[in-house]
């Protein structure tokens, strides 16, 4: 039989000139890959390869042609989206779990881990006392938690929402700062997209409540299906986190599923000095958080947490399979007994959500709270927070910045302003495309309540004080410069 060339080769030796690739990325000293994309578009762009290279060259192309024109996110000055560069720790987890157990399923260690690591999570995000599965980002998880949701609403109308579709008009209350995965979500579970009924919110982006008050008014007994409410736990735009505990009675006293996003913002609990503002979580249905963005997970990794998984299983199971069930011992049968680990599939979690192959991202997870435990979360956590604190601070008292709102977590909406501009929208959007062409710190802008604001979103392992200091110093200079220009 012959084996690959590449599947004798020595791993330790390649991933060591990997490794020493990503160590000089790291350093950040490369300029944008866009100022030599012809270069690097000509050595890759090629046509298919009837002839292999081997993997000596593959690993050569990686190490100059490819890892040094990688993307701007992991720069520690990037705070544009809510997406970072990943830790070590998480990459390497990956990289194992990527050789040693491909798939998540199996009586392993990594499948073990998938289920230690989301107790974890659950745990040190306060809702220890819901189960979780991994998906591949946030809006997956979302879409998980609203099937759950669907399977919850309409079992009560005695209805096997899961197997046999929807039929009746259903509403989903969500703020007008959600994301808008919650659409697609509805889109995707059969309901719709304007299922969702947009409630409006308040001047710093929180859900009104006497809004969804009278949504929920407006359409009892009008035969619609009243299926979920959703609230932010750190909305992307502005980090608001909507008033769950009073969002969470009226879901409540209306028997409405409660969904909480806190995709970026969950970790934000950690953080005592604004703790007050998650109570209410304990009365979610689900909850959802994304360890790919605050928590440094290398890009794929989000939880769904429910109270009872079989509600996901009896929304999501895709019905058992002669090859899958028949190829295991039934669960009454496994352990003791069990003597091989292909004897059973350990928790069935491609039965809770809509992937059957799956990476192991537990793992993942593990391998970061190990590092660096729940203490050096909340180190970051409360870096970050106490950065947006800073940049609003330095706004409200530099005469040339204008704060737009004061920061909730990790996010800061501000932006410059001087005597004789009246475009302050236009001037700040011409001040963001220089900041951004300087390579060095990159918010985003948003819009808050009709102003076009510069919008840092600190959530990078490697983003410290430093870089906020820098951020600022960089948005006087060059708005001083413009301001000149534009008079
Ligand atoms: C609050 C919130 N929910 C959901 C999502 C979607 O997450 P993902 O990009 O991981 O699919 C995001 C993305 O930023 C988000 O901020």
């Amino acid at each position: 039989m012959q084996i690959d060339q590449a599947e004798t080769a020595n791993i330790e030796e390649l991933m060591s000139r990997i490794g020493s690739g990503l160590d000089q990325f790291l350093k950040f000293k490369h300029e944008d890959c866009w100022q030599s994309e012809a270069q690097w578009r000509a050595r890759l762009d090629v046509p298919l390869p009837m002839q292999g290279v081997g993997i000596d060259q593959v690993v050569n192309d990686l190490v100059t042609h490819v890892i040094p024109n990688g993307s701007a996110v992991p720069k520690p000055g990037f705070t544009s989206f809510i997406t970072t560069g990943a830790t070590s720790a998480s990459v390497l987890a990956s990289a194992a779990a990527g050789i040693a157990a491909p798939q998540r399923y199996h009586l392993n260690a990594f499948n073990l881990l998938e289920d230690v690591s989301l107790r974890w999570l659950a745990s040190m995000c306060h809702i220890g006392s819901m189960e979780g599965v991994y998906s591949s980002g946030g809006s997956v998880a979302n879409l998980l938690a609203l099937g759950a949701a669907r399977q919850f609403a309409f079992e009560k109308l005695g209805h096997d929402a899961g197997a046999d579709g929807v039929h009746i008009p259903v509403h989903v209350y969500a703020s007008a700062e959600s994301h808008h995965t919650i659409q697609r979500s509805a889109g995707v579970l059969g309901i719709g997209r304007r299922a969702t009924q947009v409630i409006a919110c308040d001047s710093q982006g929180r859900m009104r409540v006497d809004a969804l008050r009278d949504a929920i008014e407006k359409n009892r007994n009008s035969g619609i299906v009243q299926m979920a409410i959703v609230a932010s736990a750190g909305t992307t735009n502005t980090g608001a986190i909507d008033p769950l505990k009073e969002i969470g009675e009226i879901a409540k006293e209306n028997g409405i599923w409660f969904h909480v996003d806190g995709a970026y913002g969950l970790p934000g609990i950690l953080d005592e000095r604004i703790r007050h503002l998650y109570d209410g979580l304990e009365m979610a249905d689900s909850v959802i958080v994304d360890p790919h963005k605050w928590l440094g997970a290398s890009v794929g990794i989000a939880a769904t947490f429910v109270r009872d998984r079989q509600l996901l299983y009896r929304a999501f199971t895709q019905e058992p399979a002669d090859y899958l069930e028949g190829a295991v011992k039934q669960e009454a049968e496994v352990a003791p007994r069990i003597e091989h680990s292909l004897e059973g599939f350990g928790v069935p979690y491609y039965d809770y959500g809509v992937e059957l192959s799956s990476p192991c991202r537990g793992v993942v997870v593990w391998a970061m709270l190990r590092e660096i435990g729940v203490e050096g979360m909340t180190k970051r956590v409360k870096r970050h927070n106490d950065m947006a604190g800073y940049i609003a601070m330095a706004a409200k008292e530099h005469p040339n910045l204008e704060l737009l709102l004061e920061p909730t977590l990790s996010i800061c909406c501000f932006r410059y302003v001087a005597p004789g501009i009246d475009d302050l929208d236009s001037f700040n959007r011409q001040l963001h495309r220089r900041l951004i062409r300087e390579n060095q710190n990159m918010p985003s802008t948003t819009k808050v309540n009709g102003k076009l604001a510069l919008r840092p979103c600190f959530v990078g392992a490697r983003t410290n004080q430093a870089h906020a200091d820098a951020l600022l110093k960089d948005v006087l200079r060059i708005g001083q410069v413009l301001a000149d220009e534009w008079r």
